[in-house]
C-alpha cells in the first residue's frame, strides 16, 4: 500500500491546463465563396463612394500656379543669371498678372514651390542647430553648422541662427493687387504653433546672419526673436522632397471668376545656379487639405480590384461551382486518381 502510494505522487502526468492541452477557444473561420464574396463586395461599397468623396472635395479646390523664374530674368541676362542675382544694381521687381478661373473663397492660401531643391540632403538637413535655435545661452552650439557657424570662419562670433538651412532662407517677396488695389498679405500664424512654442525660443535673437562673405539668402529683422521669425520656421521645416511647397501667406478676402490679379514679385532668390524653378500658387482649402487626387485615385482603386476580384469569384461559383471540403481534390487523391 506505501509503494502504491509513492507511485501515485512521482507520477509525471502534467498538471491539468486548457493551455498545455490545447483547448483555448479559436477562432477557424471556413472561408465559405459566399463569405469571401460577401467581404470582397463590403470592401467595394465602403471604398467607392469615399474615393469618389475625396476626388470630388479635391475637385473642388481652386488652384493657380505661375512659374516666374525664368520670364522674370531680364532677356540681356538670360545667358548670365548669376550676374544679374547677385548684383545690387539690378531691378528685380517683375509683374506678373494672372486669371482667377473660379471663385476662390476666403481663406486663399499663397505658396512658394521650387523644383530641384534637394532640402532632404543629409549634409543640409542636418546643417543646424536645434539647441541654439531654443536657447540664448546655447549661441555656441554650432558645431553641427560647419561651415555656416561662425563669423569669417574664427572661433570667436557664433552665427544665430548658424547652418546652411537657415543660411539659403528664401528670399523672393511678393505683393498682390486686384485692379490698383493691393490685398494684404497675412503673414502671421504661417508656421507651426508646436515650433514656435518649443523650437524657436523667444529669446533667441538673430546675430551676425548674413554678414560674412557670400549671401546664401534671406535676412532677418534683428529685433526679433526666433519664434516670431515665422518665414523662417517655415523654411527651416525642410521639406522631404525635391519640389516642394512652402506657405508665404494668406488672403482673406474672396477672388472671383474671371478677376485678374497682378503680383509683384522680387526675384531675389538664386535658382538659377542650380537649375531650380520658381513657381507662385495661391489656392483654396477645404478638409482635404489642398488639390490632391491622391486619396481619390487610391480608394478608387482599392475598391475598383475588391469589385473585380468578387465578380470573378461570383462567375467561377455559378459556371464551375464544387462542393465544399471535397477530399477528391487533394493533391495526394488526384495524383493517385492519375496513376
Ligand atoms: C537673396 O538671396 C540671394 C541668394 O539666393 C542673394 O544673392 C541675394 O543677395 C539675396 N537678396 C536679398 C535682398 O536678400
Ligand atoms: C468668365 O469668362 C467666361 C469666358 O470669357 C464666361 O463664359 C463666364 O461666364 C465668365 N464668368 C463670370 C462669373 O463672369
Amino acid at each position: 500500500m506505501d509503494a502504491s502510494m509513492r507511485t501515485k505522487s512521482r507520477s509525471n502526468k502534467p498538471k491539468y491546463s486548457r493551455f498545455t492541452q490545447q483547448e483555448l477557444p479559436a477562432w477557424k473561420p471556413i472561408l465559405t465563396p459566399k463569405w469571401v464574396i460577401t467581404s470582397f463586395v463590403i470592401i467595394g461599397i465602403l471604398f467607392t463612394p469615399a474615393g469618389l468623396l475625396c476626388l470630388w472635395a479635391s475637385e473642388h479646390v481652386v488652384e493657380i500656379m505661375d512659374r516666374y523664374d525664368e520670364d522674370c530674368l531680364p532677356k540681356p541676362f538670360s545667358s548670365n543669371p548669376d550676374s544679374f542675382i547677385k548684383s545690387k544694381n539690378t531691378n528685380k521687381t517683375c509683374v506678373r498678372t494672372l486669371k482667377v478661373p473660379r471663385k476662390m473663397t476666403a481663406p486663399i492660401f499663397i505658396y512658394y514651390q521650387l523644383d530641384n531643391f534637394y532640402q532632404n540632403h543629409r549634409r543640409y538637413v542636418k546643417s543646424r542647430s536645434d539647441k541654439q535655435l531654443r536657447d540664448p545661452d546655447d549661441a555656441d552650439e554650432t558645431d553641427d553648422c560647419k561651415p555656416k557657424n561662425n563669423l569669417n570662419g574664427n572661433n570667436d562670433e557664433p552665427i544665430v541662427p548658424c547652418g546652411l538651412v537657415a543660411w539659403s532662407l528664401f528670399n523672393d517677396t511678393y505683393k498682390l493687387y486686384k485692379g490698383n488695389n493691393a490685398i494684404d498679405i497675412d503673414k502671421k500664424d504661417i508656421a507651426w504653433e508646436s515650433d514656435k512654442k518649443f523650437k524657436f525660443g523667444s529669446e533667441v535673437y538673430p546675430k551676425n546672419f548674413q554678414k560674412g562673405g557670400l549671401i546664401g539668402g534671406g535676412q532677418l529683422d534683428e529685433s526679433k526673436p526666433l519664434s516670431e521669425q515665422e518665414d523662417l520656421i517655415v523654411w527651416m521645416k525642410t521639406a522631404a522632397l525635391p519640389t516642394f511647397r512652402k506657405l508665404y501667406g494668406k488672403i482673406n478676402i474672396d477672388l472671383e471668376a474671371n478677376e485678374t490679379i497682378t503680383f509683384v514679385i522680387q526675384n531675389n532668390y538664386n535658382t538659377y545656379e542650380f537649375g531650380g524653378e520658381k513657381k507662385i500658387a495661391l489656392s483654396t482649402a477645404n478638409w482635404i487639405g489642398g488639390k490632391n487626387d491622391f486619396f481619390g485615385i487610391s480608394f478608387l482603386t482599392i475598391g475598383g480590384i475588391c469589385f473585380f476580384v468578387a465578380i470573378n469569384f461570383i462567375l467561377i461559383y455559378v459556371l464551375k461551382p464544387r462542393p465544399l471540403g471535397d477530399p477528391a481534390y487533394l493533391s495526394w487523391n488526384r495524383n493517385q486518381g492519375a496513376q
